[in-house]
């Protein structure tokens, strides 16, 4: 596939997050319950991880509940806290194959316990691997993880364990969920919707932003590559003159 080698001769994004947009929209048009929607949004959740894997990407950062969201009908709220079951049950062996490491970014008290508890074992038995993360955010929002950092510090200041002007950005980047993970590179969001949604508010600050028109649901592996392909084309200055390559 002619656009696939063209991608891949490029710079491939370190990090890329998706804001995994449009299930309801996809099923509605039709004519499917939204629970429809969420299913093969799981479902594509698979395969985009597998083609970012193929193409070297080295985290894929995925908004898949967000802390807004437990105001939807309890019936499709139920239904999403089922999907990380389902999602555990297909991903095993493919992604024991291609080696990746699953995590969760967000906050974990207010899951179900079974919920609970699959995080931890996924968690843990894939804490070892190396071909390429998948942190899923689930009950994830900026405003929560920003929060919870600034309490952190505080408190670290509190106990004479940090100085005031020993508060910088990096140990910031420290206290969010994603203080493992490389900076991210590209963001992109499905389904049409200009804006964030709460996501990665910290994070984005220097990522390329794209926005498909696709939903997630049809949101392909061409989708993908024609993402890539647009953010290998652009030219990250980072405030200065000349252009960094990343
Ligand atoms: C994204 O699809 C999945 C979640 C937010 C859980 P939506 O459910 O938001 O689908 P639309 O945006 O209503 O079409
Ligand atoms: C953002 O989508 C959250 C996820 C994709 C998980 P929403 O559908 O919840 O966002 P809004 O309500 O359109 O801003
Ligand atoms: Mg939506």
């Amino acid at each position: 596939m002619k656009l696939e080698k063209k991608v891949l001769n490029g710079y491939i994004p370190k990090h890329i997050a998706i804001i995994m947009d449009g299930n309801g929209r996809w099923a509605k048009k039709r004519h499917m319950p939204r629970t429809y929607g969420h299913k093969k949004g799981s479902e594509n959740l698979k395969n985009i991880a597998l083609e970012c894997k193929g193409l070297g990407v080295k985290v894929l950062s995925v908004y898949a509940f967000s802390t807004e969201n437990w105001q939807r009908p309890k019936k499709e709220v139920d239904y999403l806290m089922t999907l990380p079951g389902e999602f555990e049950a297909s991903f095993k062996g493919q992604f024991e194959k291609e080696d990746i490491r699953v995590v969760f970014s967000g906050r974990r008290d207010r899951f179900p316990k079974k919920v609970q508890d699959l995080i931890k074992r996924v968690e843990e038995k894939t804490e070892n691997r190396t071909g390429m993360t998948l942190n899923i955010c689930f009950d994830y929002g900026s405003y929560t993880e920003i929060t919870n950092a600034v309490q952190e510090i505080a408190l670290d200041v509190k106990n004479n364990d940090l100085n005031i002007s020993a508060i910088t950005p990096d140990v910031i980047s420290n206290h969010l969920y994603t203080k493992d993970l490389p900076k991210l590179d590209l963001l992109i969001r499905t389904s049409g919707e200009l804006r964030l949604s709460n996501f990665f508010l910290w994070q984005v600050s220097y990522s390329e932003l794209y926005f498909a028109k696709k939903h997630w649901p049809a949101f392909n592996k061409k989708a993908l590559l024609l993402a890539i392909e647009d953010f290998q084309n652009r030219k990250r200055r980072y405030g200065g003159l000349k252009e960094k390559k990343s």
